[in-house]
């Protein structure tokens, strides 16, 4: 299996510390403790309904706008703690993007999608926002793709442009960390190939998590690796076991890592 030489530093960016989210007062993910490292890529695995999206969305208090979600610990970002009033909140989700599942273009233009987030934000004039709109998609590598059909609408792009799309806006901002809960499920193998590619070039330049449910993918592409559980049956916290992406898979420490990988794969 080939995979993308690491060129990473594993020096913590986010600090993750007693963190619980819970729905309705049941508890859904709990994580004692887990580094995320600068410029590294971060897979988070573990059966459905574990609560990686749980985890995931509480990084950027996404959280924060789910009726009945309680969130409580730590999660330290350059060791400040995230979260806060209004302000606080849009400052923190334009420095940690987030990509979902299916592609959410908005049903404008391709240049629109990225440039009007900008404006909104207050970012430069138009030809500076121009500019980042470009490098971004070039950084997604789409901008060979589409810079010939810029004022054309995003929805007539395909599936994995749309998803490049999604991640150059998020990229336009220039976040510090990009979080993606599970972003090539709708796509085929093909285009998933194309978003992966345009992943590995985020390495070094952005702190990446990126929830999976494909363990080949993970493998290809994440320095380290976090293995979640369901909580209850005596298991108290949502964390298996988080080392590198080598050593998890290659060597599990935990015989739930060992059962999980022979049988997604298997
Ligand atoms: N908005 C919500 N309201 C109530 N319960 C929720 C909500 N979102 C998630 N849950 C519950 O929290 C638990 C964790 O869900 P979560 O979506 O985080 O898991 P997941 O690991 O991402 O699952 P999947 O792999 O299926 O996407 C589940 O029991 C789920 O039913
Ligand atoms: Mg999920």
């Amino acid at each position: 299996m080939q995979r993308i030489p690491a060129c990473c530093v594993p020096e913590t960016h986010i600090e993750i510390d007693g963190l619980e989210v819970s729905y309705a007062g049941v508890p859904a993910v709990r994580v004692g403790s887990m580094p995320i490292y600068r410029g590294c890529v971060t897979a988070i695995v573990g059966p459905s309904g574990c609560g990686k999206s749980s985890f995931l969305a509480s990084i950027n208090r996404m959280t924060e706008s789910v009726p009945g979600c309680r969130v409580s610990g730590s999660v330290r970002i350059d060791g400040v703690e995230s979260g806060g009033d209004r302000r606080r909140l849009r400052s923190l989700r334009r420095r940690v993007g987030m990509i979902f599942q299916r592609p959410n273009p908005l049903p404008v233009s391709i240049a629109a999608n990225i440039e009007a987030p900008l404006k909104d934000h207050g970012v430069g004039q138009k030809a500076e926002r121009r500019r980042r709109a470009e490098q971004a998609l070039r950084t997604v590598g789409l901008w060979e793709e589409v810079a010939d059909r810029l004022h054309k609408p995003a929805l007539s792009l395909s599936g994995g442009q749309q998803q490049r799309l999604c991640l150059a806006r998020c990229l336009a901002l220039e976040p510090e960390v990009v979080l993606l809960d599970e972003p090539c499920s709708s796509l085929d193998p093909m285009a998933t190939d194309v978003v992966e590619q345009a992943l590995a070039r985020l390495r070094g330049r952005y702190t990446t998590v990126i929830v999976t449910h494909n363990l080949a993918q993970a493998r290809r592409i994440a320095d380290f690796t976090g293995v979640f559980w369901q909580l209850g049956r005596g298991r108290e916290d949502s964390l298996v076991e988080f080392g590198s992406t080598r050593r998890v898979f290659e060597t599990p420490a935990e015989e739930l890592t060992s059962m999980y990988i022979g049988g997604a794969q298997g």
